[in-house]
């Protein structure tokens, strides 16, 4: 890794204008999302990492849309300061840049993105500053097998990059370049500014080209550097859906892969999805089909069956997650996230809600759902119940079918059902209640008061059989 020599500040430019026609949708392009995030939210988030100044975004087709949605999720603790400048009509690139002019101090390192380009990592663009050097136009540039389309760089006799000519405006023998550029630059502010005052649109597109400014580079005498990479995932663009697929699938499989070299067993890499941030201990298996999203780490020798959608939660070492699971705990914040204890089983067909707090060794099992509720290690409720606001101690069993009823229509309300308590099958607690420790709830029971602890209370109809008794017949 580079030694970054970053003497001048940073400010990250992001082109996000553009109409993106392809996509067919209402929604602007740039907030289209990869892995769980708007595009242009991966672009902002390398701004984050590169401890940029400040970040200025062009907007122009949605721009309110695109503005509302990047302010609301880059709020106050981002560390840099997030600008709009809006692009009206879009005349082209060069045209885009020009508009961040007033709003761009003299003294940085310009770095410009696009909005629409969301896999482009920290450690390249590390790399192009440092290329920059603080005093020159450094390009990111690849090699593609086809370059039909993007802008080629052109090079002299000796090696020395001497232009970017666009594709509909190249030679037959520029269009045998290969070496293209990737849209991604790095420039000193004050070399900018001059040479997007002296842009024009005679070309073929008739549009404002930012890498015209190559031209100017080589005639002011300024080096230009060309940070060739060979990760085509870092400069791919998304223009329709089926590039937004292509690229999640992709993306996707690197973090897969990066997993399985940290010893993650994934059943199949192709089918499996994280949305944020996984973490896994060793020896996790992981069967198909899952998805991860928020802030997700399971501890040691965890094993998640097929199909669950795992959300916001920390499961612990030697927990089993089984088969069509929802786990989702709203937020990672400290009262939201799920938690499911050390040795804890749950599911298949399980579902924990935000604030679901699981002990070791708790059983979850189908059909059963959890809602801001703790029970303490070793409590089990195992089929067909909805455990809400609540609190369960030690070995407690609740019953097949049992409920708390948490709601009266207008409040929620608390149930505390101590240790060793057992609740029958089919009851219904209707909160706010106490059941005592050690107590027993027989079957069928509706609990409306406290109980003592270590009795059996049982709130039904008295079974009553009649032998004197005949169905009804039909008449005749
Ligand atoms: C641009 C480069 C080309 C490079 C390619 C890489 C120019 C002239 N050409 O071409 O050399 O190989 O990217 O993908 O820069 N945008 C605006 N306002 C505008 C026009 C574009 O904000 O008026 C935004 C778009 O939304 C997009 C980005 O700029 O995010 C790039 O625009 P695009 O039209 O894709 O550029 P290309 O013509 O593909
Ligand atoms: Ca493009």
């Amino acid at each position: 890794m580079n030694q970054v020599k970053q003497a001048a500040p940073l400010d990250v430019v992001i082109m996000a204008a553009g109409k993106g026609t392809r996509m067919k949708s209402k929604l602007p392009k740039v907030l289209h999302r990869l892995a769980g995030r708007a595009l242009l939210q991966h672009v902002v988030d390398r701004a984050g990492d590169l401890a940029a100044r400040r970040v200025v975004v062009i907007t122009g087709h949605g721009a309110m849309e695109v503005e509302a949605a990047l302010a609301r999720s880059t709020g106050d603790t981002a560390g840099f300061t997030l600008e709009f400048v809006r692009q009206e009509p879009q005349l082209g690139t060069g045209h885009a840049v020009q508009q961040t002019v007033p709003v761009l101090p003299d003294d940085g390192v310009v770095v410009i993105l696009s909005g629409d380009v969301p896999l482009t990592q920290t450690d390249t663009l590390r790399d192009l500053i440092a290329a920059c050097d603080g005093r020159q136009l450094a390009l990111l540039t690849i090699d593609f097998a086809d370059p039909t389309g993007y802008g080629r760089i052109v090079r002299s006799s000796t090696g020395g990059v001497q232009a970017i000519v666009e594709h509909k405006d190249a030679t037959p023998a520029q269009h045998a370049i290969k070496e293209v550029y990737s849209g991604i630059m790095a420039v000193p502010a004050k070399l900018l500014k001059p040479w997007l005052a002296r842009l024009d649109n005679k070309n073929a597109q008739g549009e404002f080209y930012l890498t015209d400014v190559v031209k100017f580079a080589v005639a002011d005498g300024v080096p230009v550097v060309a940070h060739k990479i060979s990760d085509p995932l870092q400069v791919a663009g998304i223009n329709s859906p089926v590039q937004l697929a292509e690229l999640e699938r992709a993306h996707q499989l690197r973090r897969a892969e990066a997993l399985m070299v940290q010893g993650v067993r994934l059943a199949d890499p192709a089918r499996f999805d994280v949305r944020g941030e996984l973490t896994c201990g060793q020896d996790v298996e992981i069967d198909i089909n899952c998805i991860f999203e928020g802030q997700v780490v399971l501890g040691e020798g965890v094993k998640i069956g097929a199909q669950c959608v795992i959300a916001h939660a920390r499961i612990e070492a030697g927990a089993v997650i089984h088969p069509f699971t929802h786990i989702d705990g709203g937020s990672s914040s400290a009262k939201d996230q799920i938690v499911v204890g050390a040795g804890a089983l749950v599911g298949p067909f399980a579902r924990l809600r935000p604030g679901a707090k699981l002990g070791e060794q708790v059983h979850i099992g189908n059909f059963v759902e959890v809602k801001n509720s703790t029970l303490a290690n070793g409590a089990k409720a195992n089929h067909l119940a909805y455990v809400g606001d609540s609190a369960l101690g030690e070995r407690v069993n609740f019953g097949a079918g049992s409920i708390t009823a948490n709601y009266d229509g207008a409040n929620k309300h608390k149930t505390v059902i101590e240790h060793d308590v057992h609740i029958g099958s089919n009851c219904v607690l209707i909160a706010p209640v106490t059941i005592g420790a050690g107590g027993t709830v027989g079957g069928g029971s509706t609990i409306t008061q406290n109980t003592a602890p270590g009795v059996l209370t049982v709130a039904r109809a008295k079974q009553v059989s009649l032998a004197n008794w005949a169905r009804p017949a039909k008449k005749k």
